[in-house]
């Protein structure tokens, strides 16, 4: 029997991580040179409730009874179950795999469950509106990762760039030129999670001090919607360099992410700013055809463990 699978992309943040978290704007597009993908092949002949479940980059081979109830795969599934009042799924196998680098600030967590909802939902016959799949995907970043905003789960879900706030149905943004992002990986693992609790216990201790640095964020977040939808986007730039002024000051940066956004702009880059959760993690250089090769050369001279060029295109969202 043919697999049914589905796939999602990852996401970069442009601007207003963690500002987000406290209800101001954030800007995310997808990213589809990275993927992640779920299949699953029926399995008529084991008994009903029977899944396994194969992870090889995780090194994952298990029954779902096998797996822990708080890991990433079994909640993605529960949440599909509960949707449709189901106890079990029918025998099958489900294989996961995913090009998306994880706790990277790209997204991975809410691609694969994006991915794992589209697939089981349309295995059981009832493939789910993008809508539904948000609302599942939202409910496991919750769990998985304490707090989130939902921008994650938003723009991976629609593929599209988004404006999100908080508790809001996201806006989509239509992009007219296309921005030439190069996305660097600093080579150090950061979770999420920790760098969401850190900065919600400093905005608790200054609270007014914190609150003015987000509301700056907010501002450069909607200067930015309005430069990309009329079609300057060299003037985005500015705008990400001072979203990582920002950023240092709410702490979630380090070193080595500011020693990249350092080179990116000393070697052409028209803006540059660390991007996701922070504390390592990725970071983003905005560069032009003239500067793509000078900003590489001095993003990998500067200790980069890799890049790679992504495009924010009109209409399409991303292509790599
Ligand atoms: O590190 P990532 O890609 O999961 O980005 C998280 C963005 C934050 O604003 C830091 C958290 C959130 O839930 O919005």
């Amino acid at each position: 029997m043919p697999a049914i699978s589905a796939s999602a992309p990852g996401k970069i943040i442009l601007l207003g991580e963690h500002s987000v978290v406290h209800g101001r704007p954030a800007i995310a597009v997808p990213v589809s040179a990275v993927q992640a993908r779920a299949a699953v092949f029926a399995n008529p002949i084991a008994p009903t409730g029977q899944v396994r479940i194969q992870a090889p980059a995780i090194d994952l081979d298990a029954f779902l009874t096998d797996l822990p109830a708080d890991h990433l795969f079994a909640i993605g599934i529960q949440g599909v179950l509960e949707h449709f009042g189901l106890n079990q799924l029918p025998a099958c196998t489900i294989r996961i795999q995913s090009t998306i680098p994880i706790a990277a600030g790209m997204g991975s967590s809410a691609a694969v469950s994006v991915a794992l909802i589209r697939a089981v939902s349309t295995f059981l016959g009832h493939p789910l509106d993008n809508e539904a799949v948000n609302a599942i995907a939202f409910k496991v970043e919750q769990r998985i990762h304490g707090n989130p905003s939902g921008v994650d789960n938003s723009v991976i879900t629609y593929n599209q760039p988004v404006y999100f706030i908080r508790g809001q149905e996201p806006g989509f943004i239509t992009v007219r030129e296309p921005v030439q992002l190069l996305v660097t990986d600093s080579g150090t693992a950061a979770a999420t999670g920790p760098m969401v609790e850190g900065v919600k216990q400093r905005h608790q201790a200054s609270p007014h001090e914190y609150d003015a640095w987000f509301d700056r964020i907010g501002a450069l977040v909607d200067k930015a919607r309005d430069l990309l939808e009329i079609g300057l986007p060299d003037a985005l730039g500015p705008l990400l360099t001072e979203n990582h002024f920002l950023l240092q000051k709410i702490g979630v940066s380090t070193p080595e992410l500011d020693r990249l956004v350092e080179a990116a702009l000393g070697a052409g880059a028209l803006g540059a700013k660390l991007t996701g959760g922070g504390g390592g993690g990725n970071m983003i250089a905005q560069v032009t055809e003239g500067t793509h090769d000078s900003v590489k050369a001095a993003l990998l001279v500067a200790g980069a463990r890799m890049t790679w060029l992504t495009v924010v295109a009109p209409h399409r969202g991303q292509t790599p």
